[in-house]
């Protein structure tokens, strides 16, 4: 095991009808409060009104920005920072999945950068910024994770490429998370979303690390949760113990408690993140196209790893002599389990064909020597693994 610090400071309130609370807590971070959300969900399913309500039985002033989209623009986040500036806000309320949280932790951070280009030295060339306006978070859709970490994925709609920061001073001061509020989430996003947070699991899981086998169990046992509870909440989409369940497993997923002491992968959501940036995919969906790809370019790294998780997370039979068919197996079942959740797992499905492979793969590894860990990706890795999620 690796040596490591350990911190997750956001205030987690979770449970029935705690939406109603977030006046309490915006309050803690100041008068005048920017409310990000999306595209309309939460003025379709009741949250807007009840967000409104509790932060003005505060007596909070709201300055209200809407509209962020699915692989959040940096164009909105600029027009975001210029309305932080002069409307003089305090603090910043996201009220949404992880785009709108990741755009939010992004005009947060840039309304302190003044003087310098954001994009390049940020997200480019990876400067990290060290102060950024209070954020506080209403989660509607569990996925990214982005409501307990210190990361921000943006697109830059100029440049198509789609890139990511992080730092301690964009962790949210507290979350929100009401399951039933994620009622209303169509099929396909709660699809998404539980693959996002299996991947999350995934690009923690494959690790070269040696001696881990506490936080294997850990990962283990929320990939087993997540396989359990992703199809019962496609059939029972207003259940709560389900979605509950699916809610705080996305949440430790991804605010570093499962990766500690390891090192972690990455190279999956790198690749995906090159998808989406000049197709603009759903990134769940991205996920369950280029994990089953990855693995089977990297499995010969550590067969072994590979051999555990097909025995011990898809209950394959442990074949002492065929290795092989073992983790091909275990491969086989979760791409079975991704398609079975009505998401694509491979790019034709999605009508995506190999013109731009070599564009992604170049991308990818543009300014850094590999992309990955558990088998250091070249731009040539790359394309083969393009090519195999054909
Ligand atoms: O925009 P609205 O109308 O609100 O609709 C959203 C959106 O269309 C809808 N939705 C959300 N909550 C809903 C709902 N619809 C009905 N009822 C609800 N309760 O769902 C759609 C997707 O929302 P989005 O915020 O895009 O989803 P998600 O949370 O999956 O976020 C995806 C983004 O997060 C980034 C991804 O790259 C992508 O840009 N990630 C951020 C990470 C981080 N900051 O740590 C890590 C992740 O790996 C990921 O890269
Ligand atoms: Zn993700």
């Amino acid at each position: 095991m690796n040596n490591f610090t350990y911190k997750s400071p956001t205030q987690v309130v979770f449970g029935k009808d705690t939406v109603k609370e977030v006046g309490q807590y915006m309050k803690a971070l100041g008068k005048r409060v920017l409310l990000h959300y999306g595209g309309g969900s939460i003025k379709r399913n009741g949250i807007y009104d009840t967000v409104i309500q509790s932060l003005k039985a505060q007596d909070l002033e709201i300055v209200e920005f809407g509209g962020v989209v699915p692989n959040p623009r940096y164009s909105m986040v600029l027009e975001g920072i210029d309305i932080c500036r002069k409307e003089q806000v305090d603090c910043i309320l996201a009220v949404g999945g992880g785009s709108v949280i990741d755009s939010a932790k992004a005009i947060a951070a840039g309304y302190y950068i003044e003087n310098e280009d954001y994009w390049n030295d940020y997200f480019m060339v990876h400067k990290r910024p060290t102060q950024a306006l209070p954020i506080g978070v209403v989660l509607t859709i569990p996925a990214a994770g982005s409501e307990t970490n210190r990361g921000t994925v943006i697109t830059n709609d100029q440049t198509a490429f789609k890139r990511s920061i992080g730092a301690d001073c964009m962790i949210p001061k507290f979350a929100i998370i009401d399951p039933q509020t994620h009622y209303s989430l169509p099929a396909y996003q709660t699809a998404c979303g539980c693959t996002d947070i299996i991947a999350h699991l995934l690009e923690r899981y494959f690790t070269q690390t040696t001696n881990v086998d506490f936080s294997d169990r850990l990962l283990e046992a929320s990939l087993k949760t997540m396989i359990h509870y992703a199809p019962l909440a496609l059939q029972h989409p207003d259940d709560y113990d389900i979605r509950a369940e699916i809610a705080w497993c996305g949440t430790i997923a991804h605010n570093g408690l499962l990766g500690k002491g390891r090192q972690e992968d990455w190279g999956t959501h790198d690749l995906q993140h090159e998808l989406g940036a000049i197709y603009d995919i759903t990134h769940g969906e991205g996920l369950a196209i280029m994990f089953p790809a990855w693995m089977k370019y990297v499995y010969h790294e550590n067969p072994t790893r590979f051999v555990q998780f097909a025995h011990r997370v898809w209950d394959v039979d442990y074949a002492y002599d065929k290795e092989e068919e073992t983790i091909l197996a275990g491969i086989e079942k979760m791409e079975r389990f991704f398609h079975d959740l009505g998401l694509a797992t491979r790019l034709h499905e999605i009508q995506i064909d190999e013109r731009d492979f070599e564009t992604m793969a170049e991308k990818l590894v543009l300014g850094r020597d590999h992309a990955g860990n558990f088998m250091h990706l070249k731009k040539e890795d790359a394309i083969r693994i393009y090519q195999l999620a054909k």
